[in-house]
C-alpha cells in the first residue's frame, strides 16, 4: 500500500481514499469492501451469522493479504480491535493517517446512514464509549493525525497526499 487510512466509522475513510486513489492514480482499496467481496455478505450480515470477532477475522486476512499491494486503502473502523490487526500496521512501512474529527461532527455523519451494525445496537453513551476505548489505539498506531472537522474531504485528501 502506499497510504492506509484509519479511524472512527464516518470520519470519511472511504470518501476520502476513492478521492486520493482518483487524484494519484492509484487503485482503491477498501475493507470492508473486499470482506464483502469474499463472504457475499455486508458487515451487518457477517456480524448476525458470525459475530464481530468472526468479522475481525476475515478484516486481519484482508488485512494481510492486501499490504503488499499498490494502492489507497481506507480501513474499518474497528480495524484497530485486533492487537494483530495493530501489530500488522505497527510493523509495515506504509504510512498509517488517522482521520480524526470531534466526535459531534462524527456522529452527525453516523446518524444519516443506517448500515453500520455497530451503530445500529450502541446507544449514543455506548457510541461515546466505544469513541473513547479505540481513541489511544487509533492514535499508536498511526503515523500521522489529520483533523478533519469542517474541512472537505477534497481537503482531507489533499492533506494525505502530502504524507504518501
Ligand atoms: C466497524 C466499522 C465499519 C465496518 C463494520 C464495523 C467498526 O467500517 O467495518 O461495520 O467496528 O467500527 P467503517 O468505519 O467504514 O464504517
Amino acid at each position: 500500500m502506499k497510504v492506509i487510512l484509519i479511524g472512527f466509522m464516518g470520519a470519511g475513510k472511504t470518501t476520502v481514499g476513492q478521492l486520493l486513489a482518483k487524484k494519484t492514480n492509484l487503485a482503491f482499496l477498501d475493507t470492508d469492501q473486499l470482506v464483502s467481496q469474499r463472504t457475499g455478505q455486508t458487515p451487518g450480515e457477517i456480524f448476525a451469522t458470525v459475530g464481530e470477532l468472526g468479522f475481525r477475522q476475515l478484516e486481519q486476512t484482508i488485512l494481510q493479504e492486501n499490504l503488499v499491494k499498490q494502492g489507497v486503502m481506507a480501513t474499518g473502523g474497528g480495524i484497530i480491535e485486533l492487537a494483530a490487526n495493530r501489530q500488522l500496521l505497527k510493523n509495515s512501512t506504509v504510512p498509517v493517517i488517522y482521520l480524526s474529527g470531534s466526535f459531534g461532527q462524527t456522529v452527525e455523519r453516523l446518524v444519516k446512514d443506517n448500515s453500520r451494525p455497530i451503530v445500529r445496537n450502541k446507544s449514543l453513551l455506548e457510541l461515546a464509549e466505544l469513541w473513547e476505548q479505540r481513541l489511544d489505539k487509533y492514535a499508536e498506531i498511526a503515523t500521522e493525525t489529520i483533523y478533519t472537522d469542517n474541512k472537505t474531504a477534497e481537503q482531507v485528501a489533499e492533506e494525505v497526499s502530502q504524507y504518501m
